[in-house]
């Protein structure tokens, strides 16, 4: 495919689920922008790095890998580990950081240049690819996202709370939204779906429809 596809929202809002299925059904390659940030965070935490420049640091000598789904830094597949509680509460303070934000949009520009990329996260269609032919919000009730989330870590195994997942989210989306750098916004050219009543195909199928008619 000769052009990018921008998917950003909230967390929980359905946008990995979404965007990995499009990518399949498009032949695309999925681009999961999060589990970078996350991939710094924990790369931080097991450092015992808590000091900005020291985080800078470690950013601009990891070598981060997307390969498929996994995910590795520095040759280790942090897969699974970027995913548990400790990096989800930590990674909007590390996402803020302006020179960690420079550092990983000019990798995610790169790896997009050639097109052929879905992409998701906070701020794909308003700064890392602002010119990606199509651009999504997703977005959804609070309750719904929160649910969704506690319903996948309880699948996973993990001890969590409904209300302390809620609680993580209103935080994240605060930092995310309230950042002085790239903040969470919807970009002027995206289409919003709201996906709080919507089943995964459904949203699939909106945005296949939408990529379609533009074609
Ligand atoms: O998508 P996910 O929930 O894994 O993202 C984790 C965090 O990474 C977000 O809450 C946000 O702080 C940060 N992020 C970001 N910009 C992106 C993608 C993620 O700031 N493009």
């Amino acid at each position: 495919m000769n052009f990018n596809i921008a998917i950003d929202g909230p967390a929980g809002a359905g946008k990995s689920t979404v965007a990995k299925i499009i990518a399949d059904k498009m032949n695309m390659t999925y681009i999961d922008t999060g589990a970078m940030y996350r991939a710094i965070t924990l790369l931080s935490i097991q450092n015992g790095k808590t000091d900005v420049n020291d985080i800078i640091e470690l950013a601009k000598q990891a070598k981060i890998c997307i390969n498929g789904k996994r995910v590795y830094v520095n040759g280790k597949d942090v897969t699974d580990d970027i995913r548990n509680i400790e990096v989800t509460n930590h990674v909007s303070k590390i996402a803020k950081i302006p020179e960690i934000r420079i550092l990983m949009t000019k990798i995610q520009q790169q790896i997009a240049k050639n097109k052929g990329i879905v992409m998701d996260g906070r701020d794909i269609g308003t700064t890392v690819l602002p010119d990606a032919k199509y651009k999504f919000y997703l977005t959804a009730d609070l309750k719904e996202r929160a649910d969704r989330r506690y319903k996948e870590l309880i699948r996973e195994g993990r001890k969590v709370t409904l209300q302390q997942i809620e609680k993580d989210i209103i935080q994240r989306d605060y930092q995310d939204k309230h950042r002085a750098v790239s903040p969470l916004t919807v970009a002027k050219d995206a289409v919003v779906i709201d996906t709080t009543a919507k089943t995964i195909i459904e949203v699939v199928n909106e945005i296949l429809d939408y990529i379609k008619k533009g074609e």
